[in-house]
């Protein structure tokens, strides 16, 4: 066990790793550190002149990430978002050279597990949900002060809460009594406003989870990210992303299809495919947990992984 006892346990970690089909002096990205699983085990498949560079919004990911570059002089890590990855990758002269980029979405254990970063509903902690709590509005602060309109519109679309109405009107009702600043003042909220009950399933995790990617934008960075992987990447460079909920995926898996399509022309022109311009190939289908790694690490079961590899 690490910190205080929490620990992150590497979700689709062979597979990820064999995905990436690793160049042992390659160059490579995580773009998602978090405490390091894939990290190492990228490390261990590389050779000393192998590099693998670290990304992360969180800095308790950057502390992590700062005692094992101490360690390893191949690693190297960067505070910033992955949606700037264009701007890492150029400073460091990587543009079009980097052998391989993971993005492993979503939060980590720890952050959720840590009742003061305000993530999780079944922890009493501040209302708070930021990767990075030092930049941007915490959701106490966001629920606070948002339309009830716009609170309902988030519900809905990042949480596929169909009783987003009704949760927006209780948290407005609540707030304009008193503030709501805690997890729990929340869960018990949504739990109050919400008429039906799904099974095994808390009655706030839509609402969490659809507050928390508002919080950090996290749709939004994704799609920045994805053509920006791309063009990072060198000629049979491969990018592998994992995702936690449909959302996410919807955005990697259509980004994907219309990539390694390329050039959207009318069907009757008469082209062949590779005229087309592809700038990716699809290296596998989606790839999901099997039952080992469920038995051993449930929070693996959303998880869908999926790999291309830059063709141009
Ligand atoms: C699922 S965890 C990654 C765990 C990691 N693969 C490991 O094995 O320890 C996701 C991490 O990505 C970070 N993250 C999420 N969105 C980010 C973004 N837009 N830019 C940089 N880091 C981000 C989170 O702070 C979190 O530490």
């Amino acid at each position: 066990m690490t910190e205080k006892g929490l620990e992150h346990i590497p979700v689709l970690l062979n597979e990820t790793v064999e995905g990436l089909a690793i160049k042992s002096n390659g160059c490579y990205i995580d773009g998602t550190f978090g405490r390091g699983g894939h990290a190492k085990a990228i490390l261990a498949s590389l050779s000393q002149k192998g590099k693998l560079l670290g990304l992360d919004k969180d800095p308790e990911a950057i502390k992590a990430g700062q005692s094992l570059a101490r360690q390893d002089g191949r690693f190297d890590i960067e505070e910033c978002s992955f949606a700037t990855l264009s701007q890492v990758v150029n400073a460091r002269l990587w543009q079009g050279k980097v052998d391989g980029i993971l993005l492993d979405i979503g939060v980590s254990s720890p952050q959720l597990d840590m009742a003061e970063r305000g993530f999780s509903f079944q922890k009493d902690g501040p209302l708070d949900m930021r990767m990075n709590p030092n930049v941007g509005i915490s959701a106490a602060e966001w629920i606070a002060t948002a339309e009830m309109t716009e609170i309902e519109r988030i519900l809905k679309t990042l949480g596929e809460e169909r009783f987003g109405k009704r949760i927006a009107r209780a948290i407005v009702e609540t707030r304009d009594e008193s503030p709501l600043m805690t997890t729990k003042q929340l869960a018990a909220l949504v739990d109050k406003a919400s008429p039906v009950r799904e099974k095994n399933k808390h009655p706030a995790t839509r609402t969490f989870q659809a507050i928390r990617i508002h919080i950090n934008n996290e749709l939004d960075d994704l799609t920045e990210v994805l053509q920006q992987a791309v063009d990072a990447l060198a000629s049979g460079g491969r990018l592998a992303v994992i995702s936690f909920h449909s959302l996410e995926d919807r955005i990697v898996k259509r980004f994907f299809r219309d990539q390694a399509k390329g050039d959207d022309l009318p069907s009757y022109f008469p082209v062949t495919a590779d005229q087309l311009n592809p700038t990716i190939k699809l290296v596998s289908k989606a790839i999901k947990a099997g039952e080992q790694e469920l038995s051993v690490n449930p929070r693996a079961r959303s998880a869908v992984l999926r790999i291309v590899e830059k063709v141009t």
